[in-house]
């Protein structure tokens, strides 16, 4: 009788395990890139577009064993026309194994998750306006740059096309409505605008976009597109560090932003579709700052993506990636594109600390705020670490040394910030200085040798001050261009024995158009919006290679 039951409660299990293990694997869709071979197109259909939706119909029919053609008909993410032969499909393992012994079925990979990586360096390239690379490009006349990103704001004063010819009419590219924008928004530098994003929609049905059109929502394409084709705009600057003439490194080109990369998400899917747009669209050049990490090429969709455009003829540069320093860490490791990696530029940004003794001493500052020429009482407080003496001091500067300990810079910086004060003076070694120079409290970094300076004139002094000037630029700085620490290193994961990253341009705080709406920095605990941010990464040096495209292509032409 026990044994029975046992019987029966396993057998009860089991089924329950079953259908349990069935639902979940009906249950469960994924995206899919999906090669078919063409030839074995049946002459019926007109185009690959209905083969491949009658394809799916069937297959999705045979795995459910139901007719229901309009749950096919929405499986369908995106046809592809140049980047593949095939389509992308939202599919569930079922329908996945039915598919492969479809006609004309070729192989199949799953949808990925892609990486987004995050006025002077125009002369430091050595392009300089009178001779060279620049006047032969003419300044990138006429050269229509596709740039895959997080889209644009088209009101940027970057995006002026005063002095712009017409646009040429090989261009088929268009200018797509959607949520705060329209076709009006458009003109003769920024000449198109188009956005994607069915296949993040197919991985979560739920989603809400939050601005369902090219309109940027969070900076980085607006900040990347004007780095390589953004106009001439006088008096600008980034809170009046960098100021001067802004404009791209290619200012006569003209510039059609594919939005692929989204708040919510980035996958494959959209990216491969925004290349396939491009290439239909007629783009000579494409800039994209993201990548796929730790994958094999013949799995990557977007290189096998960028070698249809580059059998069209387009110049494609990618970013490095910013996981450096450590070896094998760069993604776009493709031999057909251009991977970047970042330099520094000859310049820096700064402060002036002025001693009561007139000994005026220069560190690195990028505090946005704005901060008063007074004297005040200053103070060294050794390694900061005592929060208790640190909250005792009212109306001074604090001097704190860098004890070169793993993180110590990171904990003066916190206990300074909570204790609050007039400014702060940091002596540090730390390689890592330049992600605390963009303090929200007033702040600058000393090394070594300079601190030593300021903290003797303390000691030697009954009642020592000085003062601060935030905003200096700094130009002529040696050595560079130096590769910075967080750009990428080869080998390529995926092809080793090419050597990468191809070439080094600066992307070490690049001043370019900034989304006014999208907070910039912090003051205190205020948000600072500005029109011009500066920003570092392999990102901001990708767009600057098309220096050398437009070169190229004048040389070729
Ligand atoms: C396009 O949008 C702009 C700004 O939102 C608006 O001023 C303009 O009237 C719109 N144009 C059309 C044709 O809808
Ligand atoms: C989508 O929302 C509906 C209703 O809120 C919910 O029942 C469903 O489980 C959600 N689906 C996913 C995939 O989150
Ligand atoms: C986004 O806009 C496109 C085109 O205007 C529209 O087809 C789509 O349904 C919209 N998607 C969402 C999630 O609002
Ligand atoms: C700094 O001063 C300028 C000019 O007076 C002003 O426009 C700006 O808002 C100030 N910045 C902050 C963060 O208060
Ligand atoms: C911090 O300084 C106070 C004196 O102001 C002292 O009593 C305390 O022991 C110090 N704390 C540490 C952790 O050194
Ligand atoms: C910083 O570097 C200098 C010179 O290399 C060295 O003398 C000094 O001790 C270092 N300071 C710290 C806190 O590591």
């Amino acid at each position: 009788m026990a044994a029975d039951i046992t019987k029966n409660l396993y057998v009860y299990c089991w089924v329950s395990f079953c259908v349990l293990f069935m639902f979940i694997k009906l249950a469960k869709s994924d995206n899919y890139i999906v090669h078919m071979d063409i030839s074995a197109m049946p002459k019926a259909f007109s185009n690959q577009h209905t083969w491949y939706l009658a394809t799916l119909s069937s297959v999705s029919a045979k795995s459910k064993a139901e007719t229901n053609p309009t749950i096919s008909f929405s499986k369908l993410i995106y046809t592809y026309n140049h980047v593949i032969q095939g389509f992308s499909a939202s599919l569930t393992p079922a329908e996945l194994e039915s598919l492969k012994n479809s006609p004309g079925y070729v192989s199949s990979v799953k949808d990925r998750v892609v990486k987004v990586d995050t006025t002077h360096s125009f002369e430091f390239l050595g392009l300089n306006s009178g001779t060279g690379a620049w006047p032969v490009s003419s300044f990138g006349k006429d050269v229509i740059v596709g740039v895959i990103d997080t889209g644009v704001w088209p009101e940027s004063e970057s995006f002026n096309d005063n002095g712009m010819s017409d646009v040429p009419s090989r261009w088929k590219g268009e200018c797509e409505s959607g949520t705060q924008f329209n076709s009006s928004l458009c003109n003769k530098k920024l000449i198109g605008a188009r956005f994607f994003n069915k296949g993040l929609i197919a991985h979560n049905s739920n989603i809400t976009i939050s601005m369902n059109s090219t309109r940027d929502t969070e900076g980085h394409g607006t900040h990347t597109s004007t780095t390589v084709a953004g106009t001439y705009v006088k008096d600008a600057s980034y809170f009046g560090y960098a100021p001067g003439t802004a404009r791209g490194m290619a200012p006569m080109a003209r510039v059609a932003m594919y939005k692929a990369l989204w708040e919510e998400g980035a996958y494959t899917t959209d990216i491969i579709a925004a290349i396939d747009q491009a290439i239909t669209d007629g783009v000579d050049v494409l800039s994209m700052s993201l990548g796929l990490d730790g994958v094999e090429l013949y799995e990557d969709p977007i290189a096998i993506a960028t070698f249809a455009a580059i059998e069209k003829n387009i110049f494609v540069s990618t970013s490095a990636g910013n996981e450096g320093p450590d070896v094998e860490t760069l993604h776009n490791g493709t031999p057909w594109v251009i991977t970047v990696a970042a330099g520094t530029m000859d310049r820096d940004f700064g402060a002036t600390l002025l001693l009561g003794n007139k000994v005026s001493i220069n560190g690195l500052a990028q505090y946005p705020g704005n901060f008063t020429s007074t004297e005040f009482p200053i103070v060294f407080m050794d390694t900061c670490s005592n929060k208790t003496e640190l909250s005792k001091i009212k109306q001074k500067i604090i001097v704190c040394q860098d004890p070169g300990k793993e993180d110590s810079l990171n904990d003066q910086f916190n206990n300074i910030q909570a204790a609050g004060n007039i400014a702060a003076v940091f002596i540090t070694n730390s390689s890592s200085v330049d992600v605390f120079a963009q303090s929200p409290f007033p702040a600058i970094f000393l090394v070594q040798k300079d601190g030593d300076t300021v903290v003797d004139f303390i000691k030697s002094n009954t009642d020592p001050k000085a003062s601060i000037v935030f905003k200096k630029t700094i130009l002529g700085i040696k050595p560079s261009p130096r590769v910075t620490s967080y750009t990428s290193r080869g080998p390529s994961y995926s092809c080793p024995l090419v050597l990468k990253p191809d070439i080094m341009a600066p992307g070490d705080s690049v001043l370019a158009a900034w989304p006014p709406n999208v907070a910039a920095a912090r003051v205190n605990q205020d948000l600072v919006f500005t029109n011009f941010n500066l920003l570092s990464g392999t990102s901001m040096a990708c767009p600057q290679c098309f220096g050398y495209s437009s070169t190229f292509k004048s040389c070729l032409s």
